[in-house]
């Protein structure tokens, strides 16, 4: 624990989404989301699973956030399920989907626990989708409207606020590669450019609009960032990796921090763009006051002319991989917070997500011995504090994630937490992970 320092203002705590955990999905007045239908299409999500059950966090909330507490997590970040709060993405508010969570923020606040609110974690009303999703400009209106009704609820307790959760993975994996909901797919990039350059649009507006409602909330945005390293020193493979970086990094960054896209890719996607009206970057260029990160792995790239569009791939280069087959390299998210202080200058950056898959035994008397866990997460603590020690205002880390749950397309397959459940039960047994974790926020 030695090499292990951090501000005692520092601010531990772990993340959860709600389509991930809540299950509950038709009581309560909820709606239907785009990953109810994703997940009960068949051949779509491993094993057939959805989550209607998942966690039953719906019920067992006040527990988790005890739980929470026995973690010793100051800080807890979570996501509101738009179709709880409008069943049909507009229209009616349903008054008990907001009672559902302005009752946990209660129960967290009661317990010394700052919530941190996630307004879009992938779950679209999938009325929304019947009219095209993200695809169509006008749900950048309807998306503010169901933000604005969420803060003003809220916004009394709740100060700290995350726009959207992985802008890249819902545009792309959503509407290009087709393996997340709503499955869809294109052989350009342009459908993945136009719902993301809506989400960004969106996004702008809304950190105004909490702005004007709360004037002393924080709010920013998660974005899942990598550090990239080129396979050779070959000038094909470092102008690889530097499309790579555009394509999963600076595409976002640049917009959000700087208010233009990179040139370099608006020139390599000249043909695919997306409609962009007069005044949305601007709007995108929206002062932030924190950077939020979810991090879980590098990537080395090489020149691939095979991949349209980008004409770059990924090598797998030898070491330690997880369950989902990420490479464990802690390096690189030193090498990722000191670059994103420097290029983007960020007020604050907090890790929002980080942690690993990997495949967990439950003893017969309850523990689950997942060293290699415990090793991922000291190797990446180290490096966030070696981060902190050289300068870079990290105020923040959210560990992926508090319980086992939905994967998404990997359905109950790949377990993040550092609690396990056990699914048949839905019984939560603290991992060693678990463990560790709690003393760290507690030394801190
Ligand atoms: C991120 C998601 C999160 C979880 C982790 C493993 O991309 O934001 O919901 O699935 O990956």
């Amino acid at each position: 624990m030695s090499d292990l320092q951090f501000p005692a203002s520092f601010l531990w705590g772990t993340a959860t989404a709600a389509y991930q955990i809540e299950g509950g999905v038709n009581e309560d007045g909820r709606g239907a989301s785009i990953w109810d239908t994703f997940s009960k299409t068949p051949g779509r999500v491993e094993n057939g699973d959805t989550g209607d059950v998942a966690c039953d966090h719906f019920h067992r909330w006040r527990d988790d956030i005890a739980l929470l507490k026995s973690l010793n997590c100051k800080v807890y970040r979570f996501s509101i399920a738009w179709a709880r709060i409008f069943p049909n993405g507009r229209g009616a508010v349903n008054e008990a989907g907001l009672q559902f969570y302005s009752s946990m923020v209660d129960e967290l606040l009661a317990n010394g626990i700052t919530p941190y609110v996630t307004l879009y974690h992938w779950d679209l009303p999938q009325a929304l989708q019947d009219e095209d999703g993200w695809k169509r400009r006008g749900i950048i209106d309807d998306f503010v409207n169901y933000a604005e009704i969420v803060v003003r609820a809220l916004g009394d307790r709740v100060k700290h606020w995350i726009t959207f959760n992985e802008p890249w993975v819902f545009t792309w994996v959503g509407y290009v590669f087709g393996t997340h909901a709503p499955g869809e797919t294109a052989n350009v990039p342009t459908p993945a450019l136009q719902t993301a350059h809506h989400a960004l649009v969106a996004h702008g507006k809304t950190v105004e609009r909490i702005r004007a409602l709360v004037p002393d909330a924080q709010v920013g945005i998660t974005l899942d960032l990598m550090h990239v390293d080129p396979a050779t020193m070959r000038p094909t493979d470092l102008e690889a990796a530097t499309r790579y970086d555009g394509f999963r990094n600076r595409w976002f960054l640049d917009p959000i921090f700087r208010g233009h896209y990179p040139a370099d890719m608006l020139a390599l996607w000249e043909e695919h763009l997306p409609n962009i009206e007069p005044g949305d970057m601007a709007i995108i260029n929206a002062p932030v006051d924190f950077l939020g990160i979810n991090t879980y792995f590098r990537v080395v790239a090489q020149h691939d002319g095979t991949v349209p569009y980008l004409q770059a791939g990924q090598v797998r280069p030898p070491g330690e991989y997880t369950e989902m087959g990420w490479e464990v390299y802690p390096q690189g998210l030193y090498a990722l917070l000191k670059r994103l202080h420097s290029d983007y200058r960020p007020k604050a950056i907090y890790i929002t997500e980080n942690g690993a898959a990997f495949a967990d035994t439950l003893t017969e008397d309850g523990q689950v011995h997942d060293e290699r866990r415990v090793a991922y997460l000291r190797g990446h603590f180290e490096a966030a504090s070696h981060a902190i020690r050289d300068g870079v205002p990290l105020v923040g880390y959210f560990v992926w994630s508090l319980l086992d749950n939905f994967e998404w397309s990997f359905g109950y397959s790949k377990r993040f937490g550092i609690v396990y459940v056990d699914f048949a039960t839905l019984k939560r047994y603290v991992k060693d992970s678990g463990k560790y974790f709690a003393e760290i926020a507690a030394a801190t």
